[in-house]
């Protein structure tokens, strides 16, 4: 595991956006791994500013997106505003901004009436496509990531989950409420990668900004590696897995661990 400490939230996006263009340019059909979240909106805007201004070309690219909440998607050209899907969000905050072909995304279908077949066929066409060359993501504020709630099993693939209270709480605030869709009409489950999903791929980095994630930080990447806390298990991880964090975000790590 390799720490990366910026001094704010535009230089993590930054960073961010330079790894991704980096594989981009070098491996123009390169397959993405991508998230939602707050967090990675700054680096979506700096991708796309990158593919206006500076000709960054995303038209070989292939996408996977993490995860979806169940009973949402997937229609990405039509936007409705109560529709707060990672589908919409992933359409409106970064691909109708690139030109990337819509056959070359590929988001888990939250409408799809059996599930556990999608899932199946989702993890097929993350093979099909020859693996996920790196993995975007960030942390929930219980240590998820993806929607791998704690107790997932780190050998979990990709499946249905039920969405814990503090991340309905979480999400509700960030995404459902401006809405106005109450907190019980929000989806209470989802469709995710799995951990050993996830595992597979090639590169990670996790991005991490803010002070109310400084807890979490420290317990999942110096505490014990436990389910309880899905993210502890990158510890394990060696070069392929870059934790990049803001200066809120790492304050309560030991200063030897972000020592420059
Ligand atoms: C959701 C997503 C996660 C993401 C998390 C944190 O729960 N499923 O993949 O990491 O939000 O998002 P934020 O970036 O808003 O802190």
């Amino acid at each position: 595991m390799k720490i990366v400490v910026l001094d704010t939230y535009e230089a993590l996006s930054l960073y961010a956006a330079d790894i991704v263009e980096a594989l981009v340019r070098h491996k123009p059909s390169c397959v993405l791994g991508l998230p939602t979240g707050s967090t990675p909106i700054g680096m979506y805007k700096e991708l796309a500013r990158r593919h206006r201004e500076e000709g960054l070309d995303f038209s070989q690219v292939t996408t996977f997106n993490l995860d979806e909440y169940a009973g949402v998607g997937k229609d990405l050209s039509k936007p409705y505003a109560l529709d707060q899907s990672f589908a919409r969000f992933m359409w409106e905050e970064f691909f109708k901004h690139i030109n990337i072909k819509e056959e070359n995304i590929n988001i888990l279908n939250g409408l799809a009436k059996d599930r556990a077949k999608e899932c199946q066929e989702y993890e097929e066409e993350i093979q099909k496509a020859g693996g996920i060359d790196l993995q975007v993501m960030g942390i929930g504020g219980d240590g998820h990531f993806a929607f791998n709630e704690p107790g997932s099993a780190f050998d979990s693939r990709t499946r249905e989950v039920q969405l814990d209270q503090q991340t309905i709480d979480d999400n509700y605030e960030k995404f459902y409420k401006q809405a106005r869709v109450s907190k019980e009409d929000m989806p209470h489950s989802a469709l995710t990668m799995g951990i050993a999903t996830v595992l597979e791929v090639r590169k990670i980095i996790q991005i991490i900004g803010g002070e109310n994630r400084a807890d979490i930080v420290h317990e999942a990447f110096f505490g014990p590696i436990t389910e309880q806390i899905p993210s502890s298990i990158l510890q394990e991880s060696g070069d392929e897995f870059t934790l990049v964090l803001d200066k809120a975000a790492a304050s309560r790590l030991p200063q030897a661990a972000t020592a420059k």
